[in-house]
């Protein structure tokens, strides 16, 4: 008979002891705790310690819709602070202060990671690098790296741990950043904020924007990392963008289709080079190769439009600017 490992199941509040949703100092301090929570989590040998899916994925959407109201809310008083309406800003204030509380209670981004990163673990399907991987060499971009002896620039946007390339460290440099860094190798930035290309030689061959831009809160917010990623992506030569979303942010929104997506993005300057996912299925992944952006064709994009209505239908919408 086999030898059984000992499983323990526990919250994530026990991973994840950051105190905030945002990147702050004590957090910093606290990140070795949660990295080596991780590391306990990924390790899958000796006593195990396993967080049920439930708690996990309870964690990621509860975190989601704090976010969403969060920056509704942030809109909502920087509105009222125009207009001068200070009993309206104290109670915007108050619904701000009681949705930073339940952040914490939750354990802050720190939690949110954790729950991610066990997402992503292989008993869970595995992160989204393998499909990455898979088309690079459909492509014959791994092939003809390797006979000029160079290496694929890969940005990673919002990396939760350093080595998801890590076996192919011979044809991939990639570059890990994340608002929240869980690792030495791990940039913190937010890319919103990351300094533009010098040069070509400052750009990347392929950016990795992987289950990041449905975690970006505003509409306008993720049409400009869109628009980012295309100034940070080669223009000389072909360059590709690796998208991962949930799918029923495409299959299930008032305000995209999987074809008027396609749309946004030809407009944005992406042309679609392949693409993942099944019908009912969580997860969609798509790469696009950069193109031209097309100048003067975006109106219908600067704001949100319903296409599709209905109770059960999210809000998951990108607006250009
Ligand atoms: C759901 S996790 C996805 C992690 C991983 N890429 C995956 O596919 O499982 C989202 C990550 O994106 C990071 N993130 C969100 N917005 C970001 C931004 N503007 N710049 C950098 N990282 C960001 C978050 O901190 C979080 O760690």
């Amino acid at each position: 008979m086999g030898k059984t490992k000992k499983v323990r199941k526990q919250p994530i509040s026990a991973f994840g002891p950051g105190p905030d949703a945002g990147p702050s100092k004590s957090e910093i301090a606290s990140k070795s705790a949660a990295s080596t929570a991780l590391g306990r989590l990924r390790s899958g040998s000796g006593n195990r310690t396993v967080v049920s899916r439930k708690i996990t994925q309870s964690t990621i959407t509860r975190f989601h819709t704090l976010l969403k109201q969060q920056a509704n809310l942030k809109r909502n008083l920087k509105a009222g602070r125009e207009k001068d309406r200070d009993t309206e800003l104290q109670g915007i204030q108050r619904q701000l202060d009681s949705i930073e509380q339940e952040m914490n209670e939750l354990g802050g981004l720190n939690a949110y990671q954790i729950a991610s990163t066990l997402g992503q673990s292989k008993e869970r399907g595995g992160d989204s690098s393998k499909v990455l991987v898979k088309w690079l060499e459909e492509l014959g971009i791994k092939r003809e790296k390797m006979a000029q002896n160079q290496k694929l620039r890969m940005l990673e946007i919002g990396a939760l741990v350093p080595d998801n390339y890590a076996s192919c460290s011979k044809w991939i440099d990639n570059h890990p950043i994340d608002l929240h860094s869980q690792h030495p190798d791990i940039l913190e930035q937010d890319f919103l904020e990351r300094p533009l290309p010098s040069g070509e030689r400052d750009t990347f061959d392929v950016v990795s924007c992987s289950l990041v831009l449905n975690f970006v809160s505003s509409p306008a917010d993720r049409g400009k990392m869109l628009s980012l990623i295309h100034q940070q992506l080669r223009g000389e030569s072909p360059s590709f963008l690796f998208l991962v979303l949930p799918l029923p942010c495409l299959t299930n929104s008032r305000y995209l289709t999987l074809d008027t997506f396609q749309e946004m993005m030809r407009i944005t300057g992406f042309t679609l080079e392949k693409e993942q996912w099944k019908p009912g299925g969580k997860v969609g992944y798509w790469l696009w190769r950069k193109t031209d952006s097309i100048c003067g064709d975006s109106d219908q994009w600067r704001k949100k439009t319903v296409i599709q209505d209905g109770p059960k239908r999210n809000n998951f919408a990108v607006v250009l600017s």
